[in-house]
C-alpha cells in the first residue's frame, strides 16, 4: 500500500471495534496517525453487547503495529467537552488534523427496550447529536489550519428507504435509528455547503448490513428467525451477499479522505450491495 496519508491525522469516533477499527487500521496502513474515542460502556436500551476497554486496547495495538501513532481515549460522543479534550490531546501529539470520521453508533432497534421513547431518544442523542458534536468540535480546526480536509459521517441504508413494512416491524428505536441516519444526509449537505470555501469536504457513507458485532449478535439473529418475512425483505441486498465487511466501508472512507475525491462533497455514498434498488 502507498503511504498516501503520510503526515495526515484522522479523528475517528467509535474506534474500539467494527467499522471504526477498520477505518483506523486502513488509514494508518496508508500512513495516517490516529486520534480515536470510544464509549466502551453499555447503553441500557441496546440489546447486544457494546464494546469494552479491551476492544479499544486491541485497536491501539493494531495501529501501533503498523508503526503509526494513536491517541485513544474513552469518551462519549454525547459529551462535546470530552470530544474536544480528546481532539486537543491528539492535535497536541501530532500537530494537525485532516480527516474526521463520525462513525460511533448504536442500534437499539429490536430487543426488549426497543419500543420505548428512551430508545428513540438514545438514537437521536448518539447518532445525531453525537455526530453534530463531532463535527462542531473539529471543523474550526480544519478551517484555521487552512489545508482543507475531509469529514465522513456514517449514515446507513436506513436513511434512504423504509426499514419496516408491517406493524410488527415498527419500533420507536428503529424509527429513531432511521430518522437520525436520514438527518445526517442533511447535516452533511449544510456543512459541505459552508465548508466548501475552505476545501473541507463533507459526505456520508450509507452502508447496508456490515459484518460487525452490531449485527452479529442474538438480537439480530432472533429478528431474522422470528420476524415477519415481509420486514426482513426490507434488509435484502441486490448483489447476493448477506452483508458487506467493515473493510468494504473502510475502502470508501479511504477514498473520501484521499485527493482522488477532492471535488466530491455533499453526497450520500451508498455502499449497499444494491439494497436500495430492491
Ligand atoms: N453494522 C451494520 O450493519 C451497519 C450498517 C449501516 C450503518 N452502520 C453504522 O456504522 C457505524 C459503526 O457501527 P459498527 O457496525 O462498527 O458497530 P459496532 O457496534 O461494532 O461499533 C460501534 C462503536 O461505537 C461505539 N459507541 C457507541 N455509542 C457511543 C458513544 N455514545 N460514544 C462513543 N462511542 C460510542 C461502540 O462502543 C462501538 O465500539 C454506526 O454508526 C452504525 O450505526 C452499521
Amino acid at each position: 500500500m502507498s503511504g498516501r496519508f503520510e503526515g495526515k491525522v484522522a479523528f475517528i469516533t467509535g474506534i474500539a471495534r467494527g467499522q471504526g477499527r477498520a477505518h483506523a487500521v486502513r488509514l494508518a496502513r496508508e500512513g495516517a496517525d490516529i486520534i480515536g474515542i470510544d464509549l466502551c460502556e453499555q447503553i441500557d436500551t441496546v440489546d447486544y453487547p457494546m464494546a469494552n476497554s479491551s476492544d479499544l486496547d486491541e485497536t491501539v495495538k493494531l495501529v501501533e503495529g503498523l508503526g503509526r501513532g494513536i491517541v485513544a481515549r474513552r469518551a462519549d460522543v454525547r459529551d462535546g467537552d470530552a470530544l474536544t479534550a480528546a481532539v486537543d490531546a491528539g492535535v497536541a501529539e501530532f500537530g494537525r488534523l485532516d480527516f474526521v470520521v463520525a462513525n460511533a453508533g448504536i442500534m437499539p432497534v429490536w430487543g426488549k427496550d426497543s419500543n420505548t421513547m428512551q430508545a428513540w431518544q438514545d438514537c437521536l442523542d448518539v447518532l445525531l447529536t453525537g455526530v453534530l458534536n463531532t463535527v462542531e468540535t473539529t471543523y474550526p480546526r480544519l478551517i484555521d489550519q487552512g489545508t482543507g480536509g475531509s469529514i465522513v459521517l456514517t449514515s446507513s441504508m436506513a436513511a434512504v428507504r423504509p426499514m419496516m413494512r408491517t406493524r410488527g416491524g415498527h419500533t420507536l428505536g428503529l424509527l429513531g435509528y432511521s430518522a437520525a441516519k436520514a438527518a445526517l444526509i442533511n447535516l452533511a449537505q449544510n456543512y459541505a455547503s459552508f465548508l466548501a470555501n475552505y476545501h473541507v469536504r463533507v459526505n456520508t457513507v450509507n452502508p447496508t448490513g456490515v459484518n460487525t458485532p452490531m449485527i452479529q449478535n442474538e438480537m439480530v439473529e432472533d429478528r431474522f428467525t422470528n420476524g415477519n418475512p415481509e420486514d426482513i425483505k426490507a434488509l435484502v441486498n441486490a448483489i447476493p451477499v448477506d452483508a458487506v465487511d467493515p473493510e468494504d466501508i473502510a475502502n470508501a472512507v479511504a477514498w473520501l479522505c484521499s485527493d482522488e475525491s477532492k471535488f466530491y462533497t455533499g453526497n450520500a455514498m451508498r455502499i449497499d450491495a444494491g439494497a436500495s434498488l430492491r
